[in-house]
Protein backbone atom coordinates (compact mmCIF):
# COMPACT_ATOMS: atom_id res chain seq x y z
CA UNK A 1 0.00 0.00 0.00
CA UNK A 2 1.37 3.31 -0.91
CA UNK A 3 2.20 6.18 2.14
CA UNK A 4 -0.79 8.91 2.36
CA UNK A 5 -0.24 12.06 1.15
CA UNK A 6 0.72 14.54 3.49
CA UNK A 7 -2.20 16.86 2.97
CA UNK A 8 -4.83 13.59 3.17
CA UNK A 9 -3.71 13.03 6.69
CA UNK A 10 -7.12 11.77 8.19
CA UNK A 11 -5.61 10.14 11.35
CA UNK A 12 -2.50 10.71 13.72
CA UNK A 13 -1.30 9.23 17.40
CA UNK A 14 -0.15 11.36 20.09
CA UNK A 15 2.10 9.19 22.55
CA UNK A 16 2.92 10.61 26.07
CA UNK A 17 0.53 13.77 26.59
CA UNK A 18 2.01 16.15 29.09
CA UNK A 19 3.13 20.20 27.70
CA UNK A 20 4.42 19.27 24.34
CA UNK A 21 1.53 16.44 23.48
CA UNK A 22 -1.41 18.27 24.48
CA UNK A 23 -0.10 20.94 22.05
CA UNK A 24 0.13 18.85 19.41
CA UNK A 25 -3.03 17.25 20.18
CA UNK A 26 -4.89 20.55 20.02
CA UNK A 27 -3.27 21.71 16.91
CA UNK A 28 -3.97 18.58 14.98
CA UNK A 29 -8.08 18.46 16.44
CA UNK A 30 -7.77 21.98 15.30
CA UNK A 31 -6.95 20.62 11.67
CA UNK A 32 -9.49 18.48 11.55
CA UNK A 33 -7.74 15.33 12.07
CA UNK A 34 -8.63 12.23 14.18
CA UNK A 35 -6.29 11.83 17.43
CA UNK A 36 -5.49 8.67 19.33
CA UNK A 37 -3.45 9.80 22.46
CA UNK A 38 -1.51 7.14 24.65
CA UNK A 39 0.04 8.13 27.88
CA UNK A 40 0.07 5.65 31.11
CA UNK A 41 -0.19 8.36 33.59
CA UNK A 42 -3.29 7.63 35.81
CA UNK A 43 -5.33 11.19 35.41
CA UNK A 44 -3.86 11.72 31.65
CA UNK A 45 -6.92 11.51 29.99
CA UNK A 46 -8.90 13.89 31.80
CA UNK A 47 -5.50 16.43 32.10
CA UNK A 48 -5.83 16.04 28.40
CA UNK A 49 -9.15 16.97 28.26
CA UNK A 50 -8.70 19.70 30.55
CA UNK A 51 -5.27 21.10 28.71
CA UNK A 52 -6.98 20.79 24.97
CA UNK A 53 -9.95 22.80 26.29
CA UNK A 54 -7.77 25.39 27.78
CA UNK A 55 -5.99 25.99 24.71
CA UNK A 56 -8.47 26.12 22.49
CA UNK A 57 -9.18 29.69 23.06
CA UNK A 58 -5.54 30.76 21.27
CA UNK A 59 -6.26 28.50 18.41
CA UNK A 60 -9.53 30.15 17.75
CA UNK A 61 -7.37 33.83 17.97
CA UNK A 62 -5.01 32.69 15.48
CA UNK A 63 -7.96 31.77 13.21
CA UNK A 64 -6.86 28.10 13.51
CA UNK A 65 -10.64 26.52 14.13
CA UNK A 66 -13.36 28.12 13.95
CA UNK A 67 -14.67 25.53 16.12
CA UNK A 68 -16.20 27.02 19.33
CA UNK A 69 -15.11 23.87 21.48
CA UNK A 70 -12.69 21.15 20.96
CA UNK A 71 -13.88 17.88 18.96
CA UNK A 72 -13.22 16.04 22.29
CA UNK A 73 -15.43 13.29 19.90
CA UNK A 74 -12.80 13.14 17.45
CA UNK A 75 -10.20 12.12 20.68
CA UNK A 76 -9.59 8.51 21.46
CA UNK A 77 -7.15 7.72 24.85
CA UNK A 78 -5.65 4.26 25.44
CA UNK A 79 -2.92 3.38 28.33
CA UNK A 80 -0.55 1.56 26.61
CA UNK A 81 -0.24 1.32 22.35
CA UNK A 82 -2.35 -1.45 20.81
CA UNK A 83 -4.91 -1.71 18.10
CA UNK A 84 -5.56 2.06 17.49
CA UNK A 85 -2.56 2.57 16.18
CA UNK A 86 -3.14 0.29 12.70
CA UNK A 87 -5.01 3.08 11.07
CA UNK A 88 -2.61 6.03 12.65
CA UNK A 89 -0.71 7.79 9.62
CA UNK A 90 1.66 9.63 11.48
CA UNK A 91 2.71 8.88 15.24
CA UNK A 92 3.99 12.32 17.09
CA UNK A 93 6.37 10.74 20.32
CA UNK A 94 6.12 13.70 22.88
CA UNK A 95 7.26 10.88 25.97
CA UNK A 96 9.69 11.63 28.39
CA UNK A 97 13.11 12.75 27.59
CA UNK A 98 15.12 9.55 28.37
CA UNK A 99 16.58 7.00 25.55
CA UNK A 100 15.48 3.74 27.23
CA UNK A 101 11.73 4.88 27.39
CA UNK A 102 12.00 6.16 23.50
CA UNK A 103 13.51 3.15 22.22
CA UNK A 104 10.94 1.37 24.20
CA UNK A 105 8.38 3.08 22.62
CA UNK A 106 9.12 3.07 19.49
CA UNK A 107 9.70 -0.69 19.38
CA UNK A 108 5.86 -0.99 21.08
CA UNK A 109 4.31 1.55 18.67
CA UNK A 110 6.29 -0.39 15.42
CA UNK A 111 4.43 -3.69 16.74
CA UNK A 112 1.17 -2.16 15.89
CA UNK A 113 1.58 0.42 13.10
CA UNK A 114 1.08 0.35 9.41
CA UNK A 115 4.24 -0.14 7.19
CA UNK A 116 3.54 3.08 5.58
CA UNK A 117 3.27 4.87 9.17
CA UNK A 118 5.70 7.88 9.77
CA UNK A 119 6.89 8.03 13.44
CA UNK A 120 8.23 11.34 14.63
CA UNK A 121 9.79 12.47 17.92
CA UNK A 122 9.34 15.50 19.61
CA UNK A 123 12.70 15.11 21.66
CA UNK A 124 14.36 18.19 22.26
CA UNK A 125 17.96 17.08 22.99
CA UNK A 126 18.39 13.46 22.06
CA UNK A 127 19.80 11.94 18.55
CA UNK A 128 16.89 10.72 16.02
CA UNK A 129 19.75 8.31 15.35
CA UNK A 130 19.73 7.04 18.87
CA UNK A 131 16.10 6.72 18.92
CA UNK A 132 15.97 4.90 15.63
CA UNK A 133 18.98 2.44 16.17
CA UNK A 134 17.34 -0.68 17.26
CA UNK A 135 14.18 -0.10 15.01
CA UNK A 136 12.64 -2.62 12.58
CA UNK A 137 11.99 -0.31 10.01
CA UNK A 138 14.20 3.12 11.47
CA UNK A 139 13.69 4.93 7.62
CA UNK A 140 10.20 6.35 8.50
CA UNK A 141 11.43 7.54 11.80
CA UNK A 142 12.88 11.53 12.19
CA UNK A 143 13.13 14.25 14.84
CA UNK A 144 10.25 16.53 14.28
CA UNK A 145 10.64 19.19 17.65
CA UNK A 146 8.44 21.44 17.68
CA UNK A 147 9.11 24.78 19.61
CA UNK A 148 6.95 25.23 22.82
CA UNK A 149 4.00 25.97 22.67
CA UNK A 150 3.25 24.24 19.78
CA UNK A 151 -0.26 24.93 19.45
CA UNK A 152 0.65 28.41 19.33
CA UNK A 153 4.55 28.98 17.97
CA UNK A 154 4.83 27.71 14.21
CA UNK A 155 8.44 26.17 14.32
CA UNK A 156 9.04 22.42 13.79
CA UNK A 157 12.72 21.64 13.31
CA UNK A 158 12.52 18.51 11.03
CA UNK A 159 15.47 16.22 10.77
CA UNK A 160 16.70 12.62 10.23
CA UNK A 161 19.30 10.03 12.13
CA UNK A 162 21.34 8.13 9.42
CA UNK A 163 18.91 5.64 8.78
CA UNK A 164 16.06 8.04 8.10
CA UNK A 165 14.88 7.90 4.51
CA UNK A 166 14.84 11.43 2.66
CA UNK A 167 11.85 10.83 1.17
CA UNK A 168 9.88 10.41 5.14
CA UNK A 169 12.01 14.08 5.68
CA UNK A 170 10.30 15.37 2.25
CA UNK A 171 6.56 13.69 3.49
CA UNK A 172 7.07 15.75 7.47
CA UNK A 173 8.06 18.31 5.65
CA UNK A 174 4.77 18.69 3.61
CA UNK A 175 2.46 17.63 6.36
CA UNK A 176 3.77 20.30 9.01
CA UNK A 177 3.48 22.99 5.83
CA UNK A 178 -0.30 21.60 5.68
CA UNK A 179 -1.12 21.62 9.33
CA UNK A 180 -0.33 25.07 9.21
CA UNK A 181 3.58 24.81 10.90
CA UNK A 182 6.58 26.65 9.84
CA UNK A 183 9.01 23.12 9.57
CA UNK A 184 12.37 23.94 9.57
CA UNK A 185 14.97 20.97 7.80
CA UNK A 186 18.46 20.34 9.34
CA UNK A 187 20.67 18.67 6.77
CA UNK A 188 22.19 16.47 9.62
CA UNK A 189 21.06 16.03 13.25
CA UNK A 190 21.97 17.56 16.13
CA UNK A 191 21.57 17.33 19.97
CA UNK A 192 19.04 20.39 20.44
CA UNK A 193 18.73 20.99 16.77
CA UNK A 194 18.87 24.99 16.18
CA UNK A 195 16.38 26.80 18.56
CA UNK A 196 17.39 25.10 20.92
CA UNK A 197 21.18 25.64 21.09
CA UNK A 198 20.55 29.22 20.22
CA UNK A 199 18.69 29.32 23.02
CA UNK A 200 21.22 27.13 25.07
CA UNK A 201 23.92 29.52 23.83
CA UNK A 202 22.23 32.82 25.09
CA UNK A 203 21.27 31.44 28.47
CA UNK A 204 24.31 30.06 29.04
CA UNK A 205 25.43 34.11 28.67
CA UNK A 206 22.86 35.53 30.70
CA UNK A 207 23.62 32.66 33.18
CA UNK A 208 26.89 34.21 33.57
CA UNK A 209 26.00 37.45 34.02
CA UNK A 210 24.32 36.71 36.79
CA UNK A 211 27.23 34.87 37.82
CA UNK A 212 29.36 37.77 37.41
CA UNK A 213 27.37 40.21 39.30
CA UNK A 214 26.85 41.98 36.25
CA UNK A 215 23.09 42.01 36.69
CA UNK A 216 19.87 40.93 38.23
CA UNK A 217 17.83 38.26 36.32
CA UNK A 218 15.24 40.62 36.21
CA UNK A 219 17.09 43.37 34.49
CA UNK A 220 18.70 40.64 32.16
CA UNK A 221 15.14 39.48 31.30
CA UNK A 222 14.00 42.95 31.03
CA UNK A 223 16.96 43.51 28.63
CA UNK A 224 16.09 40.75 26.38
CA UNK A 225 12.76 41.63 26.42
CA UNK A 226 12.93 45.40 25.06
CA UNK A 227 15.47 44.69 22.68
CA UNK A 228 16.51 42.15 20.86
CA UNK A 229 13.41 39.56 21.53
CA UNK A 230 11.15 42.23 19.65
CA UNK A 231 13.98 42.82 16.98
CA UNK A 232 14.55 38.39 16.29
CA UNK A 233 10.63 38.12 15.88
CA UNK A 234 11.27 40.30 13.14
CA UNK A 235 14.43 39.67 11.47
CA UNK A 236 16.28 36.47 12.99
CA UNK A 237 19.77 36.72 14.27
CA UNK A 238 21.67 37.02 11.01
CA UNK A 239 19.55 39.34 9.59
CA UNK A 240 19.97 41.71 12.70
CA UNK A 241 24.01 42.64 11.62
CA UNK A 242 22.98 42.56 7.65
CA UNK A 243 20.68 45.88 8.56
CA UNK A 244 23.13 46.71 11.52
CA UNK A 245 25.72 47.56 8.55
CA UNK A 246 23.98 50.42 7.07
CA UNK A 247 23.67 50.64 3.30
CA UNK A 248 26.92 48.02 2.98
CA UNK A 249 24.80 45.72 5.16
CA UNK A 250 26.67 42.22 6.70
CA UNK A 251 29.71 42.46 4.62
CA UNK A 252 30.21 46.23 5.90
CA UNK A 253 29.16 45.64 9.55
CA UNK A 254 31.86 42.71 9.40
CA UNK A 255 34.31 44.75 8.29
CA UNK A 256 34.13 47.84 10.79
CA UNK A 257 32.34 45.38 13.42
CA UNK A 258 33.63 42.05 12.93
CA UNK A 259 36.93 42.45 14.87
CA UNK A 260 34.53 43.85 18.59
CA UNK A 261 32.59 41.06 17.44
CA UNK A 262 34.78 38.42 18.05
CA UNK A 263 36.68 40.26 21.35
CA UNK A 264 33.21 39.68 22.43
CA UNK A 265 32.70 36.29 21.29
CA UNK A 266 36.00 35.25 23.15
CA UNK A 267 34.95 37.13 26.23
CA UNK A 268 31.78 35.01 26.72
CA UNK A 269 30.81 33.11 30.16
CA UNK A 270 31.07 29.37 30.37
CA UNK A 271 29.08 29.02 34.28
CA UNK A 272 28.54 25.61 36.04
CA UNK A 273 25.48 25.32 37.99
CA UNK A 274 26.66 24.98 40.89
CA UNK A 275 24.14 24.68 43.66
CA UNK A 276 24.99 28.57 44.77
CA UNK A 277 24.35 29.26 41.14
CA UNK A 278 21.00 27.48 40.67
CA UNK A 279 19.88 29.12 43.94
CA UNK A 280 20.69 32.72 42.66
CA UNK A 281 18.43 32.09 39.25
CA UNK A 282 16.22 30.54 41.37
CA UNK A 283 15.51 32.94 43.26
CA UNK A 284 16.16 36.03 41.13
CA UNK A 285 13.62 34.53 38.54
CA UNK A 286 10.66 34.12 41.47
CA UNK A 287 11.91 37.56 43.80
CA UNK A 288 8.69 39.73 42.20
CA UNK A 289 6.13 36.84 41.54
CA UNK A 290 4.28 37.38 44.50
CA UNK A 291 1.83 34.78 44.75
CA UNK A 292 1.94 33.68 40.74
CA UNK A 293 1.00 30.78 40.19
CA UNK A 294 2.69 29.17 36.74
CA UNK A 295 0.23 28.62 35.10
CA UNK A 296 -1.05 32.29 35.61
CA UNK A 297 2.40 33.47 33.66
CA UNK A 298 1.94 30.50 30.95
CA UNK A 299 -1.27 32.00 30.34
CA UNK A 300 -0.06 35.79 30.75
CA UNK A 301 2.55 34.45 27.82
CA UNK A 302 0.43 32.37 26.07
CA UNK A 303 -2.02 35.60 25.27
CA UNK A 304 1.17 38.27 24.47
CA UNK A 305 2.39 35.10 21.90
CA UNK A 306 -1.16 35.29 20.27
CA UNK A 307 -0.82 39.10 20.27
CA UNK A 308 2.91 38.91 18.55
CA UNK A 309 1.77 36.01 15.61
CA UNK A 310 -1.18 38.47 15.20
CA UNK A 311 0.70 41.32 14.92
CA UNK A 312 3.20 39.08 12.02
CA UNK A 313 0.11 38.54 10.05
N1 LIG B 1 8.91 21.10 27.40
C1 LIG B 1 9.37 21.68 26.32
O1 LIG B 1 9.59 22.89 26.25
C2 LIG B 1 9.60 20.85 25.07
C3 LIG B 1 9.64 21.50 23.83
C4 LIG B 1 9.78 20.74 22.66
C5 LIG B 1 9.95 19.36 22.76
N2 LIG B 1 9.94 18.76 23.99
C6 LIG B 1 10.10 17.31 24.03
O2 LIG B 1 8.82 16.71 24.10
C7 LIG B 1 8.88 15.50 24.85
C8 LIG B 1 7.89 15.57 26.00
O3 LIG B 1 8.23 16.66 26.83
P1 LIG B 1 7.14 17.35 27.78
O4 LIG B 1 7.74 18.64 28.22
O5 LIG B 1 5.81 17.31 27.15
O6 LIG B 1 7.18 16.33 29.02
P2 LIG B 1 6.01 16.05 30.10
O7 LIG B 1 6.70 15.49 31.28
O8 LIG B 1 5.15 17.25 30.26
O9 LIG B 1 5.13 14.92 29.41
C9 LIG B 1 5.56 13.61 29.21
C10 LIG B 1 4.33 12.73 29.18
O10 LIG B 1 4.72 11.41 28.80
C11 LIG B 1 3.98 10.50 29.59
N3 LIG B 1 4.65 9.20 29.59
C12 LIG B 1 5.51 8.68 30.49
N4 LIG B 1 5.87 7.43 30.12
C13 LIG B 1 5.20 7.16 28.95
C14 LIG B 1 5.11 6.03 28.10
N5 LIG B 1 5.82 4.94 28.34
N6 LIG B 1 4.28 6.10 27.04
C15 LIG B 1 3.58 7.23 26.76
N7 LIG B 1 3.61 8.33 27.53
C16 LIG B 1 4.42 8.30 28.62
C17 LIG B 1 3.87 11.16 30.96
O11 LIG B 1 2.80 10.60 31.71
C18 LIG B 1 3.62 12.61 30.56
O12 LIG B 1 2.25 12.88 30.40
C19 LIG B 1 10.33 15.34 25.29
O13 LIG B 1 11.02 14.54 24.38
C20 LIG B 1 10.86 16.77 25.23
O14 LIG B 1 12.24 16.82 24.99
C21 LIG B 1 9.76 19.47 25.15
Amino acid sequence: MARIEPNKVTKVAIVGTGLIGAGWAALFLANGLKVHAIDPAPDAEVRLHDTIRSMWGSLRELGRTSQPTPPLDALSFSSTPGAELASAQLVQESAPEKIEIKQQLLSDIEAWVSAETIIASSTSALLIGDIQAKARNPGRCLAAHPFNPPHILPLVEVSGGPKTDDEVLDWAMSFYEWLGKTPVRLSRQIEGHIAGRLGAAMWREAVSLVDQGVATVADIDAAVRNGPGPRWATTGCHMVYHLGGGDGGMANYLAHLGESQQRRWDSLGTPTLTAELCEKLTEGVTKDLGERSIASLVDERDRKLVQIMQSRG
